[in-house]
């Protein structure tokens, strides 16, 4: 979308149910009042409903289900957290672009954000299953002033964010399985992955990629994910707002990074462990060297998953697939 016409989607957007003249947005943005007409056309076809109220102006009446950034602006009250964003209707993944956009010194909460990636990236050199428009394709780009070896915690910072973003959204709490999957009815709804740029003692960024599944149908699942995926619209029967928790996830996330800069990991680690379904119960934690078998008891201050095998030592497990 040209920079114009999405100006003018988000003068929209920000009059709510007052009608905005042609008049007045010709003013604001310095062009004629026919420009603006045809910048109109462009959003109609684009697909947004705009009604023309005699002598009043113009009303947004429907918008789109997209995730563009004068939708999410108007919704989004965050300091940093996606006051910058970049929109793609299709790139193959927003970590390549976010990994650009970090090391081109992007601000703290620039987000990368796709209606579709032709190449998702899962954990463990996955993929990641990514539908058009069904679900919430997104890279934020964090720069917190701490040493690389703290950066796990983020992951587990943004699973509580996430998290407590789709309790308020649909009345449905996930469970997080270790590190970062939110699951419901024990299949996953969002995935994590956490890269870092980082020196030998400081992270410059952490980039949370974030997937989640949110509109599919288990008809949009490939077979070999539809026994194990699920969509937030599967479980509670009903269509979801991502815009709406496109901007809550914004929200939580700058919360809870704001209070893990204020007060450290603690008050997250005792959030995670009340999320957690891992804890507590027996696991199998498969890794690329071999595997652990035995009870999840906690968490460390670095995130690190610990686990007590029969014998009665303790492994701390970094990263693993885990299997309950
Ligand atoms: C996982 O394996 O559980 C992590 C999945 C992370 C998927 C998200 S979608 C947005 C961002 N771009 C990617 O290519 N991957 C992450």
């Amino acid at each position: 979308m040209n920079s114009l016409t999405s100006e003018i989607l988000k003068q929209l957007v920000n009059s709510g149910n007052e009608p905005i003249s042609g008049q007045q947005i010709a003013d604001q943005l310095k062009i004629s009042r026919t420009a603006v007409w045809k910048h109109i056309k462009q959003l109609e076809d684009d697909g947004y409903e705009i009604i023309s109220v005699k002598k009043k102006g113009y009303l947004l009446h429907k918008r789109m289900d997209s995730l563009h950034p004068a939708m999410l602006d108007s919704m989004t009250s965050t300091e940093r957290v996606g006051r910058k964003i970049h929109y793609f209707d299709s790139c193959p993944t927003t970590q390549s672009i976010a990994h650009e956009e970090a090391a081109n010194g992007a601000v703290d909460g620039t987000v990368v954000i796709s209606e579709e990636q032709t190449a998702g990236k899962g954990r463990l050199a996955r993929n990641w299953s990514s539908t058009k428009g069904k679900g919430i394709w997104m890279s934020i780009i964090l720069r917190p002033d701490i040493p690389p070896q703290l950066a796990p915690q983020f992951t587990l910072v943004a699973a509580v964010a996430i998290t407590r973003a789709i309790a308020d959204e649909t009345g449905v709490t996930p469970s997080i399985k270790w590190p970062n999957d939110l699951l419901i009815n024990g299949r996953k709804c969002t995935g994590i992955l956490t890269e870092l740029q980082a020196e030998a003692d400081r992270v410059q960024s952490i980039i949370l990629g974030i997937g989640v599944n949110v509109n599919q149908t288990t008809e949009d699942f490939p077979d070999e994910l539809k026994s194990i995926a699920t969509s937030l619209k599967i479980e509670i029967g009903n269509d979801v707002d991502r815009l709406v928790l496109t901007a809550k996830i914004f929200e939580y996330i700058e919360k809870y990074t704001d209070l893990y800069i204020e007060q450290g990991f603690r008050p997250l680690k005792i959030l995670w462990e009340s999320y957690s379904d891992t804890l507590g119960k027996r696991i199998r934690a498969s890794m690329v060297n071999g595997e652990i078998i035995g009870k999840a008891i906690g968490i460390t201050e670095e995130g690190v998953l610990q686990i007590q095998t029969d014998d009665g030592k303790i492994h701390g497990i970094y990263s693993a697939d885990i299997f309950i």
